[in-house]
């Protein structure tokens, strides 16, 4: 879908168009056609995107905990989360990211301007993705919230997470804040990176 914006302007002799000068056209109004973002595209993609890294992610996730139990799942997060995503960000011409105010990988902390946004979701609950964008890059951004499964590793230490799995969790994350979630919370956002090429 080609997005034009156009813009008809009553010109009050502020606006001159080369071609309309001599065109000898009694009227004054002009069209202006300028490329704005499409944003139902890069919306569509990101949602696609988003969508098919999640399955990736979590049917590996879901095996790892059958082959292994917890254990073993969060040690294969640690080793392939991120490659997962980085591998995934070629196939789609596309950085993809999992950013988080409480993040496990120091790697996937939100910046200011995201812990914002962060703020807006947590008070809204909104499922509605945020598009951002300048003359190089639009980002798309879409909340994550926890299900059941999720509090295995992200709930409450003693409750849904085992003392013994979350030494295993702080032996690889020294740093985690990824604890104390309950269902239906804000996990972070999927941060999806495209190159603008209007
Ligand atoms: C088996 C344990 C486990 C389960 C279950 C799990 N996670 Fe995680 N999660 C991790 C680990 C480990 C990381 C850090 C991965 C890395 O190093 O990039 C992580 C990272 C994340 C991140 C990236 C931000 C950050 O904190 O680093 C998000 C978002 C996330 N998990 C959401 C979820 C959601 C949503 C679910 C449920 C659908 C879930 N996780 C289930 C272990 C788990």
């Amino acid at each position: 879908m080609k997005n034009l914006l156009f813009i008809s302007i009553i010109s009050f002799g502020l606006i001159s168009c080369g071609s309309d000068k001599s065109s000898g056209k009694s009227e004054k109004e002009v069209v202006i056609t300028t490329h704005t973002l499409d944003t139902a595209l890069y919306t569509s993609k990101g949602k696609e995107i988003a969508q098919a890294t999640f399955k990736t992610l979590s049917s590996k996730l879901k095996s790892a905990m059958q082959n292994g139990g917890v254990e073993n799942a969060i040690s294969y997060c640690n080793i392939h989360a991120l490659p997962l995503t980085d591998s995934l960000s070629k196939v789609f011409d596309a950085k993809i990211q999992r950013i988080s105010h409480k993040p496990r990988n120091i790697k996937n902390a939100a910046n200011d301007e995201e812990l914002t946004l962060i703020t807006k979701y947590q008070n809204t609950h909104s499922t509605k993705p945020t598009l951002l964008s300048n003359e190089d890059k639009v980002i798309f951004y879409a909340p994550i919230y926890t299900k059941p499964l999720c509090l295995t590793c992200h709930g409450t230490v003693g409750e849904t997470i085992t003392e013994k799995n979350y030494e295993v969790i702080k032996s690889f994350y020294p740093e985690d804040k990824a604890t104390g979630f309950k269902v239906d919370e804000l996990r972070g956002l999927w941060k999806i990176t495209f190159e603008n090429k209007n």
